[in-house]
């Protein structure tokens, strides 16, 4: 079965076309970077599979339904800068919140919920879950989401620039934890900029510029010329320098 399905998908925003005429499909236990540059569409495709936002024309399934009745099996973290970081929470709370579909808001700081103390320590904060997330590193405050997106039980992930800005380290934990969820059968979609960390790990590669420029496996997919169309002649050199020294094929 597919996990996400898109059928000619376009999402205007007023006059900017944000998503254009993007149809892709991914089998369940796949994991797909979505790369592509600044504006390029990758927060609106995750939104719209999400069920937050409505392609202005074309289909979405997610594991066969309609993405607003697929929402009990969709996981979402938003992309860093839409997050209040100063809101006082603490990360056992913020992981807790990802229960809340399923026990009920009275419910919902239970302590002796299992799944949040299994969630926090899969991510490696069980040591921290007193602390308040605007005390966490990015790296934790990252791993502190994935938490509550684990939590929330979902069986297709969507994560937006989850890696951003984090030094190699906090990104290689993040990536493990990513890779131990498609062993358990997960389906994972995250987007990025970092086309190095995504090669060896990643199924497949989406690149986008409001259009969809290729899909498939990172070996096919990451050629000079997709780069090129996708991010424009100066970026390319270097993505290619990337590629080379980390996988090797070219
Ligand atoms: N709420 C909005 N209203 C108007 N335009 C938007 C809105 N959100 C995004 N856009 C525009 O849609 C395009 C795609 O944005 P986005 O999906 O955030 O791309 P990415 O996540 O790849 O940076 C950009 O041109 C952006 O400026
Ligand atoms: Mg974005």
């Amino acid at each position: 079965m597919n996990a996400v399905e898109l059928d000619s998908v376009t999402l205007r925003y007023d006059d900017v076309v944000a998503v254009s005429d993007v149809s892709f499909s991914v089998e369940v236990g796949r994991m797909v970077a979505l790369i592509g540059p600044n504006g390029a569409g990758k927060t609106s495709l995750l939104k719209m599979l999400a069920g937050l936002l409505k392609p202005t024309s074309g289909r979405i399934w997610v594991l066969g339904r309609e993405p607003w009745r697929a929402r009990g099996l969709v996981a979402y973290t938003p992309q860093r800068e839409e997050v209040y970081w100063d809101y006082p929470l603490t990360v056992r709370e913020l992981v807790a919140m990802g229960t809340v579909r399923r026990r009920g808001l009275l419910r919902w700081l239970d302590a002796r919920d299992g799944r949040v103390e299994a969630a926090l320590r899969l991510v490696m904060l069980e040591d921290l879950s007193s602390r308040r997330i605007s005390e966490l590193s990015g790296g934790q405050q990252q791993r502190a989401f994935l938490a509550r997106a684990i939590c929330q039980g979902g069986e297709v992930y969507l994560l937006d620039e989850p890696i951003a800005g984090l030094d190699a380290p906090s990104e290689a934990v993040i990536l493990e934890i990513l890779k131990k969820l498609r062993d358990q059968g997960k389906t994972i979609l995250m987007a990025t900029h970092d086309i190095s960390a995504t090669l060896e790990i990643f199924d497949y590669v989406a690149l986008v510029r409001n259009g969809l420029v290729a899909f498939g496996p990172p070996s096919d997919v990451l050629t000079s010329e997709n780069l090129t169309k996708t991010y424009g002649g100066a970026a390319v050199a270097l993505h290619l320098d990337d590629i080379e020294r980390v996988a090797g094929w070219r």
